[in-house]
């Protein structure tokens, strides 16, 4: 039976009802708001990397990388002091060339890129270093025995049998090389294993194959810190674009999960191998 007491309590309770749906109804709104925001920021970080120009130089855009504790310019400064002819093969843009206090004293470039040419031209001709236009992969131009050091970091491929034909006896090839291991953590957490394509460096046999005696061979594994999804996917972008153009889209879901993974830690963190070779003739 109802009392006036009991219409009130029924009318109190209708009342905590609306209360508690209006409560309901804010809670999602502010959970969709949230889940909103979260997916735009995603979706802002790929559009950031997205339309990042690539063709600058360096691939760590919001990344960051450690270096091999071996300091490869302070050793070729050592090795360009005790040389007269050197030759540096891929200098890019000459910055390593640039920054050795004392070079050989004859002492010459070879690059393929004519726009890293006018660069390394523009740092290297007031230290009296040509910078002669040679592709990757064809025939050094220059003749046997003319190089008592050869160095090159990072290069593209290394040409040993030209390499090997241009050092004079007892000359040495110095080089910092990528080895297989790179960024493998990105390739094997995020886009699959499919995309890597390099194969481990095998430099004793490569020597051996040209006649040359390795001196040293170290290895040494670097970290690089990506600080956002952006980053990532800009690398990748960097990277995979020799090969093809690359697309986010079928990836879309393991780069979400990355965000998120990136979010709650800080950074993602894959690794390298560098090597460090010095071979004699
Ligand atoms: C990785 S670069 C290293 C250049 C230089 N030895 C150095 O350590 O700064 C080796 C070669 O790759 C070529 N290369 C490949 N991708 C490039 C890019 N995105 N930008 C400029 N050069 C690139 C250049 O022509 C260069 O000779």
């Amino acid at each position: 039976m109802l009392t006036p007491g009991s219409v009130g309590s029924i009318a109190l309770n209708r009342g905590k009802e609306r209360c508690i749906q209006r409560d309901i109804f804010q809670l999602r709104t502010s959970y969709d708001t949230m889940i909103l925001r979260r997916l735009s920021t995603f979706q802002q970080l790929v559009s950031e990397a997205e339309s990042a120009p690539i063709e600058g130089w360096g691939y760590s855009w919001r990344a960051t990388e450690t270096r091999p504790p071996w300091q490869y310019g302070r050793m070729v400064a050592e090795r360009m002091e005790r040389a007269r002819d050197a030759l540096d093969v891929q200098t890019g843009r000459g910055e390593i060339l640039a920054s050795v206090p004392r070079l050989a004293v004859r002492t010459v470039a070879t690059e393929a890129r004519p726009e890293n040419i006018v660069q390394a031209a523009k740092l290297l001709r007031p230290r009296g270093v040509a910078v002669v236009a040679n592709h990757d992969a064809s025939p050094l131009p220059f003749g046997d025995d003319t190089f008592d050091l050869v160095t090159s970091r990072h290069p593209a491929v290394t040409e040993w049998k030209e390499i090997a034909r241009v050092l004079k006896p007892g000359g040495t090839f110095f080089s910092q090389q990528v080895d297989a291991m790179s960024v493998l953590d990105l390739f094997h957490d995020v886009v699959g294993q499919s995309h890597v394509r390099r194969r481990p460096l095998d430099v004793e046999a490569a020597a051996a194959d040209v006649g040359l005696e390795v001196l040293d061979l170290r290895r040494e594994f670097v970290r690089t810190e990506f600080h956002d999804v952006a980053a990532v996917i800009y690398f990748l972008r960097r990277m995979l674009s020799k090969v093809s153009a690359f697309s986010i889209d079928p990836y879309r879901t393991e780069f979400h999960e990355l965000h998120e993974r990136i979010q709650r830690h800080g950074s993602f963190i894959a690794h390298t191998t560098r090597l460090l070779v010095e071979v004699r003739k």
